[in-house]
Order: C-alpha cells, then sequence, then structure tokens
C-alpha cells in the first residue's frame, strides 16, 4: 500500500531526528513492502521566519490531505529568540495548537513507560520504582482553558486577565472512549483525573466518564483528584495503567510521568482524531541548545512513526519490528548522549538511526 505521510520537521533538533523517523520508516516499506511518500510542511519558528505565521493554510490543507503527520519540535528559547517578541497568536507554539484544533486532533497519547536497561536514569528510589511501571496519559487535546474564551483588558482601571474552561458533554465522552478502548489492549485500569471537589467542568467529565465506563465492564474506573495525582505518580507510579484526564492536567501530568522514567528522549505520542488520523510526535521538545550536533535522541520519533504505523496504518507487525530494534539497540549498550551512562557505546543521532534501521528485519 502507498501511505501518504506529512513531515514536520519544525525547529531546533527537529529536522534532525525527523530524518532519522523517516529513515526508518523507508527501511520498513523495503523491507515489509510499503510505499511511504512524503510532503514537508513548515510550523512553529521556521514558518514564522518564512511566511510570519507559525501555520500557514496551506500548510494545513497539506496535513489534511495526508494519512498521517509525523512532527519534530516547534520552538526555541523562550526570552531570547526574535520568535516570542510578537503576539502569542503568532509564536511557535500557536502553530501546535492551530493544527491541533484543525485536525480535530483531541485525543493524545502519551505513553510513560520505564526501561529497564536505563533505569538508572529514574529519579526515583528503587523502593519506589519496584517493578518499575507502564502507563499511558490520555489527554483530551482541544478542549478547556487551552481554547476558551480568553482576554486581557482593563476593567474600572485595573489590568485584568481571564481564561475560561469549557467542556462539554460530548467532547469528554469522545476522549473517554478512547481511554476506555484502550485500556481494553492494556490491563483494563483506567483512572480518571479531575478537580471535582471544586470545578463544574469536573464534575460533569466524572459524569459522563462514569456513564461510558457503563459500556466496559471489564475496565476498573477509578477516579483521581489531579493534586493527588500529582502526588501518587512519585509515590507509586506502578498503580497506573490508563490515565483520562482534560487539557490543562493532561499537559501538567504528562511531563510529570515523563520526567519519572528519566529518559524524556525515549517517549512517543500520538494525537489522534475520532478515527486513525493521528499526528506523532516525540514528547520532548526542540532542544535549541544542542541542535544540529548530532548529539539529539531520535528514539522518541522514531517510536512515534512505529505509533503512527500501529494506530493509523494498522501495521501492527511493522510496528514491533521497529520496537524491537529499538529494544535490540539499547541491549547492544548502545546510547545517545542524554541516556549515556558507564561501560555504554556513546553515538550520535544519525549513528542511532542507523544502528536502529540495520536492525529491523
Ligand atoms: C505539550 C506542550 C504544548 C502544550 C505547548 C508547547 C503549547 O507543552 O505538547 O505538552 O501545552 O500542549
Ligand atoms: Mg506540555
Amino acid at each position: 500500500m502507498d501511505y501518504k505521510i506529512t513531515l514536520i520537521p519544525g525547529d531546533g533538533i527537529g529536522p534532525e531526528i525527523v530524518e532519522e523517523a523517516r529513515q526508518v520508516l523507508d527501511r520498513v516499506g523495503e523491507v515489509y513492502g510499503h510505499r511511504f511518500s512524503y510532503k514537508k510542511i513548515l510550523m512553529g519558528g521556521c514558518s514564522i521566519d518564512a511566511f510570519g505565521v507559525p501555520l500557514t493554510d496551506e500548510a494545513l490543507e497539506t496535513a489534511r490531505n495526508s494519512d498521517s503527520v509525523l512532527l519534530g519540535a516547534v520552538g526555541g528559547n523562550v526570552g531570547n529568540s526574535r520568535w516570542y517578541d510578537v503576539a502569542p497568536n503568532l509564536r511557535p507554539e500557536a502553530g501546535l495548537l492551530a493544527i491541533r484544533k484543525g485536525l480535530g486532533l483531541f485525543a493524545n497519547i502519551r505513553p510513560a513507560y520505564l526501561y529497564k536497561e536505563l533505569a538508572g536514569a529514574c529519579p526515583l528510589k528503587d523502593s519506589v520504582i519496584g517493578n518499575g511501571f507502564d502507563m499511558v496519559i490520555m489527554r483530551e487535546l482541544t478542549g478547556g482553558l487551552y481554547f476558551g474564551e480568553r482576554y486581557t483588558k482593563e476593567i474600572n482601571g485595573v489590568m485584568t486577565a481571564m481564561d475560561t474552561l469549557v467542556y462539554s458533554e460530548e467532547e469528554i465522552r469522545r476522549i473517554a472512549v478512547k481511554a476506555f478502548d484502550i485500556a481494553m489492549k492494556r490491563r483494563k485500569s483506567v483512572i480518571s483525573v479531575d478537580k471535582a471537589n471544586v470545578l463544574d467542568s469536573s464534575r460533569l467529565w466524572r459524569k459522563v466518564v462514569e456513564e461510558v465506563a457503563k459500556d466496559y465492564p471489564e475496565v476498573t474506573l477509578t477516579h483521581m483528584l489531579v493534586d493527588n495525582c500529582a502526588m501518587q505518580l512519585v509515590m507509586n507510579p506502578g498503580q497506573f495503567d490508563v490515565v483520562l484526564t482534560e487539557n490543562m492536567f493532561g499537559d501538567i501530568l504528562s511531563d510529570e510521568a515523563s520526567m519519572i522514567t528519566g529518559s524524556i528522549g525515549m517517549l512517543s505520542s500520538a494525537s489522534m482524531n475520532e478515527g486513525k488520523f493521528g499526528l506523532y510526535e516525540p514528547s520532548h521538545g526542540s532542544a535549541p541548545d544542542i541542535a544540529g550536533k548530532d548529539m539529539a535522541n531520535p528514539i522518541a520519533t522514531i517510536l512515534s512513526a512505529a505509533m503512527m504505523l500501529s494506530y493509523s496504518f494498522d501495521l501492527d507487525k511493522e510496528a514491533e519490528a521497529v520496537e524491537n530494534a529499538v529494544q535490540q539497540v539499547l541491549t547492544e549498550g548502545y546510547r545517545t548522549p542524554d541516556i549515556m551512562s558507564e561501560g555504554c557505546k556513546k553515538v550520535g543521532t544519525k549513528e542511532m538511526g542507523r544502528l536502529i534501521c540495520e536492525r529491523i528485519k
């Protein structure tokens, strides 16, 4: 089959890591007899430089007309970059929000998994790590505080800012359904995170999630308040399977979850619409400080491409081949600088990509 993929290299280390993931896809195509064709678009700072906006309508159209999207990272150093001396809706990150909204990518899936080989980098005590952890954060991505009405203006002589947090039943239901569907393929547990002791939107969240849970009698549903969840993640991370939560809570908790793995350079993510269309990207950022130095870890992007193979194209065997190749290079002791430890073999971005390609059989 022929699959049309939009590539968004973006800023910082984005172009280097996307290039390695593209080579991995080509290798999968070669070995398994598929054809992947690519169109590149600009998003983020590079698009601001070229067109004055972080995402053009044409670029969004190109992405819309493809079968899926692979993204590196967008943005630069806040504070010392020309990309940030402009209105918020013209900054690099606005491109990311626009593509999420524009393509209806409401379901953000962020796995956080402790690699045995990298357990030394986990900042938690051995007694807390126990047998390790393997969770998926299912974050709502196109509603809540990120997309509610907002303003900053003077009211009665006082500067006042407002952001609004809105969720409809439908928005909650569709993300809850995705979370329960994924839980059915995993350990059949959903922990739904909210702030129902304070927020109306959270009380509706809880009610709708409970309704959805009735259709999944095999899945255990637990509710957890967000502040407690932040604490539980570092106290007993092994208890989490699927964490279901709204946009802002998910933004914060997914950073916490990725940090405790100790290897954010390894974590992939997917943002999906109602169907099989998705945007796949590493969980980490654009790391401008190491851009162009052949130091970035391409594994998160390569694993994001594997998620694409499985979630968007139903190529589960191919996705597994990529995951196995990654596992194999780790077992053989190859490490990029971010995950380097004593006794291992240090390699750069390109070499890591090549080693993984070589092991796809
Ligand atoms: C993320 C990022 C974005 C978000 C930023 C860059 C707008 O932090 O993908 O988690 O808050 O969603
Ligand atoms: Mg974030």
